[in-house]
């Protein structure tokens, strides 16, 4: 029997942050659609961030939309005290292994000095609250499963004890921000709770990252880049699976813990490639279609590696399965194939979000890079 956290019945909003990138969207969205209660959404709007992702819910009287940085101390206590949130979930970061490499300097702003101001605080408030709220306060760290590094094939998946063991200045930024929220919890008790996810993908996700790259790539006929042997495996999640584990922990997870959260999907770059291929051959075939050659797949190009690039995650996500009830519901074969077809209706969007700034970031990661 798992009890609903208290305060979400008492509609108290709950502070998100970075809810207008794509995993924080697809979340505010569906804790909207849930019925949970007003969202208080601060984000920078950065290059990732995307108000058309929250259009849905403009008119929306319980989502507060607040345009502003987590490291802004000041914003973040006038937040705090004007709107007295239940529970905090930070997702807000820079979250592109390949822009880390490019620059870290947003990447060590952001994802740690941010994440420690708004732990700083979060305390501040917390300690004020009356009794009961304070012992039902939780702060959510969004982190990942980067920071445990790069299994070798065959080794058991990560499990919440793994060493933490960050290869990218990302991952690097993401375990710094982790030990803070750790330490907030040890040192001064503040109800933290840490997830440590795969890889995500569906709606709403910039296409910067392999899979909506590849849709967007293949949709104009241009090359499908991957890295090296494309034999690197990472495990796959549909994002709305990622959101509802992150509303169980909210709910029901024990402060102090970490709760990998996993979607038993593995596969190598090359086999998701091959796959976002079929379904477009399938759902958008192009008009010279060849019996011998799935022509989407004909555009794919093996490109220099990512320096440093992890060679497999996989995680174990049988605690939250075993102590909060939360498995995934979609498998790969379903998700992909939903993430296709919402990229295909919603051009619009992809049009929107890949003018301007983000022709600059192709040239600048892919100009050279074709081996
Ligand atoms: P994203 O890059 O799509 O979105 C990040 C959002 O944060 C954007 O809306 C951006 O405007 C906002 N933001 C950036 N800096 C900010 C700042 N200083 N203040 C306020 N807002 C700021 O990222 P995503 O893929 O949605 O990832 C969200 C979180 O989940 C990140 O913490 C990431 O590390 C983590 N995560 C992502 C994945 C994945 O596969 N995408 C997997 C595991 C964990
Ligand atoms: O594992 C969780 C992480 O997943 C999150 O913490 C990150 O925020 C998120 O960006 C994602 O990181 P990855 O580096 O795994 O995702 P990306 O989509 O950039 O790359 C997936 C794999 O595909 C990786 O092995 C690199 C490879 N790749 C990526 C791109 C962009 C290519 O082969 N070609 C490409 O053009």
């Amino acid at each position: 029997m798992y009890v609903e956290h208290p305060m979400t019945r008492m509609s108290k909003p709950i502070l998100v942050t970075g809810g207008a990138g794509f995993i924080g969207s697809n979340f505010v969205l569906e804790w909207l659609a849930c019925g949970k209660g007003p969202v208080v959404n601060l984000d920078q709007l950065t290059y990732a961030g995307n108000l058309a992702n929250l259009a849905n819910v403009y008119n929306d009287s319980r989502h507060i939309f607040v345009h502003g940085d987590i490291a802004n101390t000041k914003l973040v206590e006038r937040l705090f005290a004007e709107h007295r949130p239940f529970a905090v979930v930070n997702l807000a970061a820079e979250s592109h292994v390949d822009r880390s490499i490019h620059g870290p300097g947003d990447f060590i702003q952001t994802n740690i000095v941010g994440s420690f101001r708004l732990l700083e605080a979060a305390r501040a408030y917390w300690i004020g609250l009356p009794e009961g709220e304070r012992a039902s306060f939780r702060f959510l760290q969004v982190s990942t499963d980067e920071v445990y590094g790069s299994l070798e094939p065959g080794a058991p998946a990560f499990q919440e004890s793994h060493r933490y063991e960050p290869n990218s200045p990302y991952s690097a930024s993401k375990a710094a921000a982790d030990h803070l929220a750790r330490a907030y919890y040890r040192t001064y008790g503040l109800p933290v709770l840490t997830t440590n996810c795969s890889n995500n993908y569906g709606p709403y996700q910039f296409p910067e990252k392999l899979i909506p790259l590849c849709i967007h790539n293949a949709l104009a006929g241009r090359p499908l880049p991957v890295y090296g042997d494309g034999q690197q495996i990472r495990d796959w999640l549909y994002v709305a699976d990622h959101c509802s584990a992150i509303r169980r922990v909210i709910e029901a997870g024990q402060p102090g813990e970490t709760y990998n959260i996993g979607g038993y999907n593995e596969k190598t770059n090359l086999d998701v490639v091959q796959t976002v291929c079929k379904i477009l051959d399938e759902l958008k075939p192009v008009a010279h279609h060849s019996s011998h050659i799935a022509p989407y797949a004909s555009l794919i190009t093996f490109v220099r590696d990512r320096p440093g690039h992890d060679r497999r995650y996989a995680i174990d996500a049988r605690k939250i399965e075993r102590e909060l009830g939360w498995r995934p519901t979609e498998t790969f074969e379903t998700g992909i194939r939903k993430t296709v077809r919402w990229y295909l209706d919603n051009t619009n969007w992809v049009s929107n979000v890949t003018s301007g700034a983000y022709r600059e970031w192709t040239v600048k990661q892919y100009g050279d890079r074709v081996v």
